[in-house]
């Protein structure tokens, strides 16, 4: 494995597609090994264009303008970031030896879909999980769940993330409402929902695990030490690692995760999301690339989450030991601007242990995550308590 320099005939290049907070972190793991990269986004100055060599702002669903963007700039790895891309246009630059998909072309086209993934979790791989169905009307959504999904259940968008789209019904009443959500919330064009049966879980976990390549060149999965999150309306507030758990639990988590990422395949971090109450453990969905509940990583491995990516992705080896106990806690626009300011910032940096990521992201959005705050801690509970603080006391401002 050798690397070029950055900006010449000899360079290796990566292309990430999508540059929020996670692509961001990826280009910079990458600039440290020396890595020429390439940022794209659907909108200017998104965080990881600010870091890149190069940052473009294209349509990513638009298949024509990824795959010429693709052609222009040559990149021997594609490191999607996101869900939303054309990942038939991706599955021709693998298939037409252009570059190489991170994981694979497929990987990105069964996971951008929750039926694509969900179907191979539970139908071919027959991991456990919730109860579910598909419907694409408001009647079948009622049929699936007299049906059999039950109350209480969840409905999503197959098409979306970070919750959007998504909603909790306890009976009858709540249907019309959540079909009417789903409708206004999904990613792109599309009528199709899963309706999944609600877990009433004791915790549910994070687990990275990253395939890589050992000396022999053959992948070798790792695991990264459970994280645990919380989650308010489908989107992540605050996680830490390590998640406690039983010995058993978390073999069987392993488990899982080790059956889906194979059938993925490639190289590179999957954040696999597991649900569990007792000795039970179901799948819920896995992201083939960092995840967001991950970030606590940058405080509590001796490798991040997007070291462990831009090494794995190069063929680099890989080292998942975790370091101490750790907490990230979100921090949100609270307010829908541009070009907004955060104050208090040296206040928020006092609480010991702790350290902050502002993403720069251009425009506020009252829900959208525009920072997270780090911390480490003797224990779990401490580092939490410390995240919080930080994440409280920065405020988002505007003249
Ligand atoms: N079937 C379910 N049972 C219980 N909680 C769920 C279920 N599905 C989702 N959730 C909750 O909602 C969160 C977001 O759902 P998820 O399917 O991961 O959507 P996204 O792709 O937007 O992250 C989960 O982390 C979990 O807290
Ligand atoms: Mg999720």
């Amino acid at each position: 494995m050798s690397i070029g320099t950055p900006l010449s005939d000899s360079a290796t290049r990566v292309m990430l597609l999508g540059a929020g907070e996670l692509g961001k972190e990826v280009i910079i793991a990458l600039q440290r090994l020396g890595v020429e990269t390439i940022a794209v986004d659907r909108y200017d100055n998104a965080p990881g264009h600010q870091v890149a060599h190069r940052a473009h702002t294209i349509d990513m669903t638009d298949g024509a303008a990824l795959r010429k963007l693709i052609e222009t700039e040559k990149p021997q790895l594609v490191v999607p970031e996101i869900e939303a891309i054309a990942t038939d246009a991706l599955a021709e630059v693998e298939r037409d030896g252009l570059a190489e998909v991170i994981p694979t072309a497929r990987a990105t086209q069964l996971t951008m879909n929750r039926e694509g993934i969900r179907r191979l979790a539970a139908e071919e791989l027959e991991l456990p999980t919730s109860r579910y169905a598909f419907a694409d009307s408001l009647n079948q959504l009622q049929m699936a769940i007299d049906g059999g999904v039950g109350y209480p259940c969840i409905v999503k968008p197959v098409m979306s993330s970070s919750g959007k789209g998504q909603t909790a019904i306890y009976g009858p009443d709540d249907v019309q409402r959540a079909w009417d959500y789903a409708m206004s919330g999904g990613r792109v064009s599309g009528t199709r929902v899963i309706v999944e049966e609600m877990i009433d879980f004791d915790y549910e976990i994070t687990l990275l695990t990253v395939r890589a390549l050992s000396a022999d060149g053959e992948v070798e999965t790792h695991f990264c030490a459970p994280i645990g999150h919380r989650q308010e309306q489908g989107d992540y507030v605050e996680s830490w690692q390590p998640q406690p758990m039983s010995d058993t639990v978390l073999a069987r988590a392993r488990e899982i995760a080790q059956k889906v990422t194979d059938s993925l395949g490639g190289r590179g971090l999957f954040g696999v999301e597991l649900f569990i109450k007792d000795n039970r453990v179901w799948f819920s969905e896995v992201s083939p690339r960092p995840h967001d509940t991950g970030m606590v990583t940058m405080a509590s491995q001796w490798q991040s989450e997007f070291e462990l990516h831009a090494r794995a992705i190069l063929g680099l080896p890989v080292d998942t030991t975790l370091r101490e106990p750790a907490a990230s806690a979100v921090i949100y626009g609270g307010l829908e601007a541009s070009d907004i300011r955060f104050d208090n910032v040296a206040e928020a940096l006092r609480v010991p242990g702790t350290d902050l990521r502002l993403f720069g992201k251009p425009e506020s959005f009252v829900r959208r995550r525009m920072g997270v705050a780090l911390a480490r801690g003797e224990t779990i509970e401490q580092a939490r308590e410390r995240a919080r603080q930080v994440a409280s006391r920065v405020t988002p401002g505007k003249d």
